[in-house]
C-alpha cells in the first residue's frame, strides 16, 4: 500500500527560549528534525516523506533538501492541524499517511514498524501511539470507549480536572488512512481555549462518523518524548549518544567509559577500533579496524584508514589520514590536511591544506601550511612553512627523502627538491635544487680569549 509520511516541523518551539526553530536544535549529532525523518525513512522513501515547514522554513528546508524530501509550507502557525492542512495539494489521497511530529527525535524503526502493521491488519480508520506517563503533564490525554477505542484526545489547556488525571498519552504519532483524513480534516474546528487547529481533534471526528481510531500502546514511553525544553534536549541527546556507542560496541568497537565519549549519528568506525575516554568523533567522521583514538582527541569530518593511531588530545578536522599513520598527541590537523601511509605526525604540530607523503615524518613543533610534502621527509622540530604574505597565501613544495633540519623557516612560495638538506636553523627563501645543502644562517664566529679581556669599572 501508498506509505507517505508527513512531518510537522513549522512550530517556534516558545519553550525552547530560542532565536533558532526548535527542530533545528541538535541532539545525537544531528538537527532534531533529521533524526526524525531519519526514522521515517523506514516507511518511505525520501521522495515520499514531507516536512511542513513554516517558522525559519528556509533554514530547515536547506538543511534537508539534500536529502530529496518534499515540503509544504503552513502560513501562520495555527496549530498541528492547521499544520497538516497545508501539505493536502501535495500528498496522495489513498493510501495511509503517517504523521510525525519534528520534535520526537528518539522514534525508532521498529516502533514506526509495528504501527504500520497495526494499522494495515486492522479495519481502523487511523491507529495512534499512546502511553501511560506517572506525570503527564503537558500531553494530550487519550479517551477510550468500552472497547478501548479512542474517542477523543483532549489537550491539557482545554481538559477538565477530572481529565488531567488520565495518565494514558497521546505520543502524536499517527497512522491515517489517508481516504478519510482528507474527507474530514475541514471539520476541525479552532479550539475554544487557544484558537489553534488542533490534528488530536480528528480522533473524535472520525469517532463521530462511526469510523475506529485504534490505540497502540507502547510500554517504554522514552521514545516518545517530545522536546520543549532544553532540559529535555539534553536527556535526549544522552539517550542517543548511548545508542550510538551501542551500535558500535555491538559491530566491533571497543568504548573506553563510553559514558564520556560523543559519537555524532553518522559517525562511522571499524572493527577493534580503541575509542579512549572523553573523544569527540562528529560530522561525517569515519575510522577505519584497529585504530586507537586517543584520550580527549576531537575528530570532525575526518577520515581515518586502518590500524591509525591518534594519540590523546588531537583535533583534526575535515582531513584525511592514510593507514598505519600515527598522529599526536596535541596535534592538529584542519582544512584538508591529508597525512599518508605510515606518516608520522607528532605533538604540537599543525598541518594546514597539506599533504605529508607516505612515510613522512613530522614529529615536534611545527607549522606545515598549504605545503606538499613528499614520501619519506623529515620535517625537523620547530619547521616554519611562511606561506603567508600579508595578502596571499603561497605553496611549498619539499621532494622525497628530503630533511629540513630544526627550526628551519621556509619562506613560500619555495621549492625543495628530492634528497636535498637543509641546515637546521635556516631561513629558506630560495629555491633548493634535489640533491643539494643549503644554508641559511649567519656563520658561527667563535672569538678566542674574549672573556679575559678586563672589563672597564
Ligand atoms: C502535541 C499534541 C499532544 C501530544 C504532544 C506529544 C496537538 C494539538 N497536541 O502537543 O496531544 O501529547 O504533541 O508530544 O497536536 N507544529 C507545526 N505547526 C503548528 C504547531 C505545531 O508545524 O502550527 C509542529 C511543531 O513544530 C512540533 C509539532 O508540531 O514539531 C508539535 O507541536 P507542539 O507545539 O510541540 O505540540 P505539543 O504542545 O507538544
Ligand atoms: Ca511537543
Amino acid at each position: 500500500m501508498n506509505h507517505t509520511v508527513v512531518i510537522l516541523a513549522a512550530g517556534l518551539g516558545t519553550r525552547m527560549r530560542s532565536k533558532h526553530a526548535k527542530v533545528l536544535h541538535r541532539a545525537g549529532g544531528l538537527a532534531l528534525v533529521e533524526q526524525v525523518v531519519a526514522a521515517a525513512r523506514t516507511l518511505a522513501p525520501y521522495g515520499r516523506i514531507v516536512v511542513v515547514t513554516g517558522h525559519q522554513a528556509e533554514l530547515v528546508e536547506e538543511l534537508l533538501r539534500p536529502l530529496g524530501v518534499g515540503f509544504a509550507r503552513q502560513e501562520g502557525q495555527k496549530g498541528t492541524g492547521h499544520a497538516l492542512a497545508s501539505c493536502r495539494e501535495v500528498v496522495p489521497h489513498d493510501g495511509l499517511l503517517t504523521v510525525l511530529y519534528g520534535d520526537t527525535p528518539l522514534l525508532t524503526a521498529s516502533t514506526l514498524g509495528r504501527l504500520r502493521d497495526a494499522q494495515t491488519d486492522s479495519d481502523a480508520a487511523a491507529t495512534l501511539i499512546t502511553t501511560t506517563l506517572e506525570d503527564p503533564t503537558g500531553y494530550g490525554r487519550i479517551i477510550l470507549n468500552e472497547e478501548g477505542d479512542v474517542t477523543a484526545i483532549v489537550e491539557e489547556k482545554a481538559a477538565t480536572p477530572e481529565q488531567r488525571k488520565i495518565k494514558l498519552i497521546n505520543s502524536g504519532i499517527y497512522c491515517f488512512r489517508a481516504e478519510l483524513l482528507w474527507k474530514h480534516i475541514g471539520e476541525i474546528v479552532p479550539n475554544a481555549a487557544s484558537g489553534e487547529v488542533y490534528l488530536t481533534d480528528m480522533a473524535e471526528i472520525l469517532a463521530l462518523h462511526g469510523e475506529r481510531v485504534r490505540p497502540m500502546h507502547v510500554e517504554d514511553a522514552t521514545e516518545l518524548l517530545g522536546i520543549n525544553t532544553r532540559v529535555e534536549l539534553a536527556h535526549a541527546d544522552g539517550i542517543l549518544r548511548g545508542r550510538k556507542n551501542e551500535e558500535l560496541m555491538l559491530a566491533g568497537v571497543t568504548i573506553e567509559r563510553p559514558e564520556t565519549v560523543t559519537i555524532d549519528a553518522r559517525v562511522r568506525a571499524g572493527t577493534d577500533t580503541i575509542i579512549e575516554p572523553f573523544a569527540r568523533l562528529l560530522g561525517a567522521t569515519s575510522i577505519g579496524e584497529d585504530c586507537h583514538i586517543g584520550a580527549g582527541s576531537i575528530l570532525e569530518n575526518a577520515i581515518v584508514g586502518d590500524g591509525v593511531r591518534v594519540l590523546p588530545y588531537t583535533l583534526i578536522s575535515d582531513s584525511r589520514v592514510e593507514g598505519e599513520a600515527q598522529v599526536g598527541p596535541f596535534a592538529r590537523l584542519r582544512m584538508d590536511a591529508h597525512v599518508g601511509h605510515n606518516a608520522r605526525v607528532g605533538n604540537f604540530v599543525e598541518l594546514k591544506k597539506t599533504h605529508l607523503g607516505n612515510g613522512a615524518k613530522s614529529q615536534h613543533l611545527a607549522y606545515l601550511g598549504d605545503a606538499e610534502i613528499g614520501e619519506g621527509t623529515n620535517i625537523g622540530a620547530g619547521t616554519i612553512t611562511c606561506n603567508y604574505d600579508g595578502e596571499k597565501k603561497h605553496r611549498t613544495t619539499i621532494g622525497a627523502r628530503a630533511f629540513v633540519g630544526s627550526n628551519s623557516t621556509l619562506v613560500a612560495p619555495i621549492e625543495i627538491g628530492d634528497g636535498s638538506y637543509i641546515g637546521a636553523g635556516s631561513v629558506i627563501t630560495e629555491e633548493v635544487p634535489a640533491g643539494t645543502l643549503a644554508l641559511g644562517r649567519a656563520r658561527q664566529v667563535v672569538k678566542s680569549g674574549w672573556t679575559k679581556k678586563p672589563k672597564k669599572a
